[in-house]
């Protein structure tokens, strides 16, 4: 028996090297390990042996296997290097391989990803909400009344149905304030915003927005102009100066606009409009209230602030674009400015 082993050995190893391709080699496999190859069936008789002669078969009979399986892969190898050769011919190797163009992100990403992450860093987390959205969510419940100028038809795209394109991510701050389980609240919303306007070097009918809510028990002025503050440091650089402005936001109380001193390389240094916050107005808590229809957000409970700000207006600001135009025109010469 032990003499049959030796035998299957032999045959398989001298047959190894001149298996042609892998039908063969799989055939060949089968027909010495599979199921009812040579080797299985050698094995099956082991139990015909005295259990003294056990012992020594069964090394044996491990030894050939594994003779037989590392035969196979040689085999195996041999092939495929066969292959890669002849697949490789009249190839040279040793040419320079043809440049990677890689792209990068649009300035306006790069810009909107610093301030996200800026403003992160700072305790807020990320929200959003619906470009296509309700009137109650993007005027009525920021205190805007049915007759303020940005709700006509010539400033905002309506819908048949009623809904509209959002104005501004300030819808925002509702959606969040609805779902929110509990306080403090502290987002940020950048998305898309959209107005009917004639598109020149300073207006587009869409543009990106970025948005923020902090509601708590306590939250003063003194939070959102240390925060904001804060931000523009790191967005515009140490010792960046910004003034607040007071203005009018319906849905803030007291509302402000916030300058940037910008000093440009041959330019007189100027002041630059860069965002819009302020407290948010106990009227917009009172909308949430009313229709969460619990005490979460009660006016008289909680105290927040809200600042938004155009993303475009950033980057404007931050590379010297004079034309807003230039964003959405995806033109090569200009993006590949900004990798
Ligand atoms: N929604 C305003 C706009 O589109 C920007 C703004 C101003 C947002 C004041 C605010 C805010 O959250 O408090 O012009």
């Amino acid at each position: 028996m032990l003499e049959d082993l030796d035998q299957i050995h032999r045959s398989a190893l001298a047959e190894a090297t001149s298996i042609p391709d892998e039908t063969a080699l799989e055939e060949f496999r089968v027909r010495y390990l599979g199921k009812k190859g040579s080797l299985t069936a050698a094995a099956a008789r082991m139990k015909d042996l005295a259990p003294a002669d056990r012992p020594l078969f069964g090394q044996k009979l491990n030894e050939v296997r594994a003779a037989i399986t590392a035969a196979l892969e040689d085999r195996s190898s041999a092939l495929m290097a066969a292959k890669d050769a002849q697949a490789a011919q009249g190839i040279d190797p040793t040419l320079p391989a043809r440049p990677l163009h890689r792209g990068s992100l649009h300035p306006l990403s790069q810009v909107l990803d610093r301030a996200v992450d800026t403003l992160r860093r700072m305790g807020f987390a990320l929200a959003e909400g619906p470009e296509v959205e309700t009137e109650w969510h993007c005027f009525d419940a920021l205190n805007t009344p049915p007759d303020h100028p940005a709700r006509k038809e010539s400033d905002t795209y309506y819908f048949p149905n009623g809904k509209l394109l959002r104005t501004h991510t300030s819808s925002v701050q509702i959606r969040t304030m609805e779902s929110a389980s509990s306080v403090p609240v502290r987002i940020i919303a950048p998305g898309t915003a959209f107005r009917r306007d004639e598109i020149d070097e300073t207006h587009s009918i869409s543009f990106t927005q970025l948005e923020g809510l902090y509601v708590d028990r306590d939250v003063s002025l003194a939070d959102l102009k240390g925060t904001l503050e804060a931000f523009f440091q790191v967005i515009f650089g140490a010792g960046t100066e910004i003034r607040f402005r007071p203005h009018f936001f319906p849905f803030t109380e007291p509302s402000f606009e916030i300058d940037v001193k910008l000093r440009t390389v041959g330019r007189a240094e100027r002041w630059v409009e860069i965002a819009g916050c302020g407290l948010v107005d106990p009227a917009v808590f009172a909308a949430v209230t009313k229709c969460r229809k619990d005490d979460l957000f009660h006016p008289d409970l909680v105290t927040g602030f809200a600042f938004g700000m155009g993303v475009d207006r950033l980057a404007m600001i931050q590379y010297g674009i004079p034309d807003l135009r230039l964003f959405n025109e995806n033109d090569v010469r200009f993006l590949r400015q900004f990798v």
